[in-house]
């Protein structure tokens, strides 16, 4: 199988950053911006070198639907830009995007050393549309105080839950891409006693143990994205960070899988659209401004974006 961009199947690190890229119009732009994010992952190694090579920093670049048809003249099987959502969860938006970059770091500075120099690199070829720095807050947790990412798949399972393989040949080793900036009611969110919060999620605070299944409320998280379907659970691979300024705290999103339809079926559960009366309660408390989905290409078709 061709070789996926090794950050895919990495542990989280502390200092993540998120890029949405939006191309120009022009057939130049797109040429130039590709050509530049081709190259992004073998210079991100450059910059590590400064920081004392670690191989700690790593970029993994994906892209939108409408980008890679123009760009590559095929399409992966399922990508397709993703579908708003309106329920009674709220409202998942599609924002949409040309390209995502994905930062794995361990320092802030090295993250925006990379991402500085790819501006210069794409000089006005495309533009910055998210960027969201993110951060290791405690053990792991998300800011509403949860530890985020108990049941991700552990190193063993990663790969075969994140990444394509014969079902779709000419893109395997790549990997469907969510990426939803959340903003959390932070004020709302602390107003609920300890033992809401926990209904809210399914798992205990302080240690994320699960509820027991005679306590757990259907509408909990974790009631309504586990979801088995031929005696198995659907699994996605969860990269998600917080972020936060004394403006705007939340949870930025991200998670990989070798299909978008698992996302979709998540989605819809949360936001109450998928016809069952329920919508997950942590929406009530968190809203996504920003939506779209992505593929990451194996290393050999992103560096043949390049040539
Ligand atoms: C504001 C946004 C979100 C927050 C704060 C959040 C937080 C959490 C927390 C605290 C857990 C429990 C610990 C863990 O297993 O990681 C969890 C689990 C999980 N979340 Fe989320 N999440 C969010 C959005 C999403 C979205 C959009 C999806 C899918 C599209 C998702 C899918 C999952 C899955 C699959 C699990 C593991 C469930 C299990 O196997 O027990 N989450 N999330």
């Amino acid at each position: 199988m061709p070789a996926n961009q090794p950050g895919i199947l990495l542990d989280p690190t502390p200092a993540p950053m998120f890029l949405v890229l939006r191309a120009g119009e022009s057939e130049d732009a797109l040429r130039t911006t590709a050509r530049v994010v081709s190259a992004l992952p073998e210079w991100t190694a450059e910059i590590d070198m400064l920081g004392g090579g670690r191989g700690t920093l790593r970029a993994t670049v994906a892209f939108g639907a409408e980008f890679w048809k123009r760009i590559a003249g095929d399409s992966p099987k399922r990508l397709a830009p993703l579908e708003p959502l309106d329920g009674p969860g709220g409202r998942a938006v599609a924002t949409g995007g040309d390209v995502f970059v994905h930062l794995h770091s361990e320092r802030r500075d090295l993250s925006i050393e990379v991402a500085l120099r790819l501006l210069a690199e794409l000089d006005d070829a495309a533009e910055v549309v998210e960027e969201v720095q993110g951060f290791r807050y405690l053990d792991s947790r998300d800011l509403t105080g949860f530890i985020d990412g108990t049941e991700n798949p552990g190193a063993d399972e990663r790969a075969d839950v994140a990444l394509v393989g014969d079902e779709d040949p000419e893109f395997a080793g790549g990997s469907y891409v969510l990426a939803q900036r959340y903003v959390h009611n932070m004020r709302y969110w602390g107003r609920l006693s300890r033992e809401e919060q926990e209904g809210a999620i399914g798992r205990m605070k302080a240690d994320s143990e699960e509820l027991p299944d005679d306590v757990r409320p259907a509408t909990a998280h974790v009631s309504r994205v586990v979801i088995e379907e031929d005696g198995r659970e659907l699994e996605i691979v969860r990269h998600s960070s917080p972020y936060a300024d004394t403006s705007e705290q939340g949870l930025f999103f991200v998670a990989y899988c070798r299909t978008p339809v698992t996302f979709h079926k998540m989605l819809a559960r949360m936001f109450g659209t998928s016809g069952d009366g329920l919508h997950d309660r942590l929406m009530d408390f968190t809203e996504a401004v920003s939506g779209a989905l992505f593929f990451a290409p194996s290393e050999e078709r992103l560096a043949a974006l390049g040539e």
